[in-house]
């Protein structure tokens, strides 16, 4: 994912991270959020002054009150309620500055997202099968995750806790003098120091954590997939064993790691508390010396416990805002994968007069070192049926593939209608053609949703014609729930038969003028097959429809069939064509006809006992 890694320190990387967040931090043309970024530093500024100076009330109030002739009881009362008014002020200000923000990182994170998701649909279909879906879904919500909290603590962590340190040792330098604001800074610096270094070095445990976590998720949810494996096999102690034992390394990192914190947390208190110890000695030092008074030495106090409160999540911030950069980079460097398939900038889009096809000696390879196609030419004619048979493996996917140009062919042509269309828009020509694809897939919703799909908005009528083309409308009614039934993750409610129906019926829906079948490769029951089979015939008229079939019985009156065999075309020609060929079809021919053959003998059998 960090091509760039190599050249570049992590450093360099985090600082250009940094820099591609910026624009949504002060987004071009949108002025009411600039407002608001101006607004929220102006209350960030606001917050923090109150919070330092308040402890001059509460010190004014001490001294007001240890001075023995003060009769003027009105003075400590007065400092009493700016000190608790400073103290509000403080936090309202700071919950001011939250509210004005919020709008300005929340649309900087939506944008993100938005972006990013549309830009993953625009990757090829090889990049998604490449990777896991999951982990794509992954560092999209890691990536704005990262920048939620970058954000929240580099604006009002970081920031205001720089802010506050200056601030602070002014005040040390002007009030009490050099030497007091060099204990503050010494205390900071090595505070700052002791921090970064130990966190660094604690980094290794949290790292191992999280792999033995993804590890231990990993191993539950492919254990928890293969559920009917394991029971096949009657090994849920194994698989519980195997969880229990990634488990375990991620609890030993757990342990190690929170030991490491508590070595942090007490180094981080020893040099707080010393260096309070030290401006506290010398603050009473300067009181016994006459040079300051009793509020002076509440004030030092004041200020200092004050100063080190945000200092104490230091280490937290550092770590988190570390991982974040790192995951904020993984979603950017997503946004800079380039689509493999582009259309060309001259591309136009596709015209269709009558959807002829035609492959023009094609060749391809899914990998360089592994050629599928070899010299694959057909013609379709306008309104045809083609019917592309073979073994398994044999490439007939892959030429429905590269008609919709998912990947680009190697060598050769492939033209719709006269063009190529390797030099059309990609969207035009996928316009043109429906897919049913071999594995349908459907969406977790109901089965309107899913036949909608084809054509999003259209009315309630289209979708039960093409429900009833598609020859599903019929069993869809005996549901109880109907067009609202839902189907499940992936569709896996419906059985095989099923899916591909409410496939045929979305497809039907977008009513394209090439239509592509890819069969199902397991064998659907008679009964099934008949109904999948008339409403094809129904789907196709009109249409240049290419069948990937199996069962050779359901592409007998085809146009034209052509016969693949290890990425070549091997034969060609009608049904009858064919069998008098004596060739690789006509083995298929009989071999089938005698399973079916087999088949009913096999079924009367059964309906006579
Ligand atoms: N994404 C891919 N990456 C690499 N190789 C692939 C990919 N998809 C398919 N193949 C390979 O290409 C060859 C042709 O696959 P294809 O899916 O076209 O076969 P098919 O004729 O449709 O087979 P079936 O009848 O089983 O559906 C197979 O050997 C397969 O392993
Ligand atoms: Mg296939």
């Amino acid at each position: 994912m960090r091509p760039s890694s190599n050249f570049e320190t992590q450093e360099a990387a985090d600082v250009k991270t940094l820099k591609r967040l910026a624009p949504y931090l002060w987004p071009a043309g949108e002025a009411k959020l600039k407002l608001r970024v101006i607004i929220a530093m102006l209350l960030l500024i606001t917050a923090k002054v109150a919070t330092v100076y308040t402890p001059f009330f509460y010190k004014g109030a001490v001294d007001a009150l240890a001075t023995p002739d003060n009769e003027l009881i009105n003075i400590p009362i007065l400092l009493i309620m700016s000190y608790g008014l400073g103290r509000l002020g403080s936090i309202v200000f700071g919950e001011l500055r939250d509210l004005s923000f919020i709008a300005v990182s929340q649309s900087a994170l939506r944008k993100l997202a938005v972006k990013t998701f549309e830009h993953l649909h625009s990757l090829s279909l090889a990049f998604h099968l490449e990777r896991k879906t999951g982990g794509l879904s992954r560092a999209i919500e890691r990536g704005t995750r990262s920048i939620d909290f970058v954000l929240r603590f580099m604006l009002f962590n970081i920031l205001p806790t720089i802010l506050e340190l200056t601030l602070v040792t002014i005040i040390f330098f002007t009030e009490f003098g050099p030497m007091y604001a060099g204990v503050l800074v010494v205390a900071v610096v090595s505070y700052i120091t002791l921090t970064f270094s130990v966190t660094e070095w604690r980094l290794k445990f949290r790292r191992s954590m999280n792999k033995e976590d993804v590890e231990a998720n990993t191993k539950a949810i492919d254990s928890l997939l293969n559920f009917e494996t394991v029971k096949y096999f009657g090994n849920e102690d194994h698989e519980t064993k195997r969880y229990d034992k990634a488990l375990k390394k991620y609890q030993e990192a757990a342990v190690k790691s929170q030991y490491s914190l508590a070595l942090l947390n007490s180094l981080q208190a020893l040099i707080i508390n010393a260096g309070l110890v030290i401006a506290m000695l010398m603050a009473a030092q300067g009181y016994v010396a006459g040079d300051l008074t009793i509020g002076d030495f509440v004030l030092a106090n004041t200020l200092l416990i004050q100063l080190f409160m945000p200092l104490n999540f230091l280490g937290f911030v550092y770590r988190e805002i570390k991982q974040s950069l790192v995951d904020m980079e993984q979603m950017f460097s997503l946004l800079e994968r380039h689509p493999d398939i582009q259309d060309k900038a001259d591309a136009v889009d596709l015209h269709i007069k009558g959807a002829t096809i035609a492959f023009q000696n094609v060749d391809f390879g899914y990998q360089d070192e592994r050629q599928i196609l070899h010299g694959v030419s057909f013609e379709v004619r306008s309104g045809e049926t083609l019917a592309i048979v073979g073994p398994s493996g044999a490439g007939k996917s892959t030429i429905a593939r590269l008609l919709y140009r998912f990947y680009e062919a190697n060598k050769g042509r492939i033209i719709i209608d006269e063009q190529d269309i390797a030099s059309v828009t990609q969207k035009s020509l996928r316009q043109a053609i429906g897919i049913v694809p071999q594995d349908t897939v459907l969406f977790n919703d109901s089965i309107h949703y899913n036949i909608e799909y084809g054509a999003p908005g259209c009315s309630e009528n289209d979708v039960i014609r093409a429900a009833k083309q598609a020859n599903i409308h019929d069993f869809i009614m005996t549901l109880p729930d109907g067009y609202q039934t839902k189907v499940g993750e992936r569709g896996l409610k419906l059985s095989g038969g099923e899916k591909q129906r409410v496939a045929i019926a979305r497809t039907i829906l977008k009513n394209p003028a090439i239509l592509i079948l890819d069969e199902a490769t397991s064998a659907l029951d008679s009964a099934t097959e008949e109904t999948i089979q008339k409403a094809l015939v129904t789907v196709s008229k009109n249409r240049t429809t290419l069948i990937i079939a199996h069962r050779l019985s359901t592409i007998q009156h085809a146009d034209k069939i052509i016969v693949m065999d290890k990425g070549r075309l091997a034969e060609q020609g009608t049904h009858q064509d064919l069998l008098g060929k004596d060739g690789i079809y006509a083995d298929l021919w009989q071999k089938q006809q005698r399973v079916d053959e087999a088949r009913e003998t096999l079924k009367q059998l059964n309906d006579q006992l």
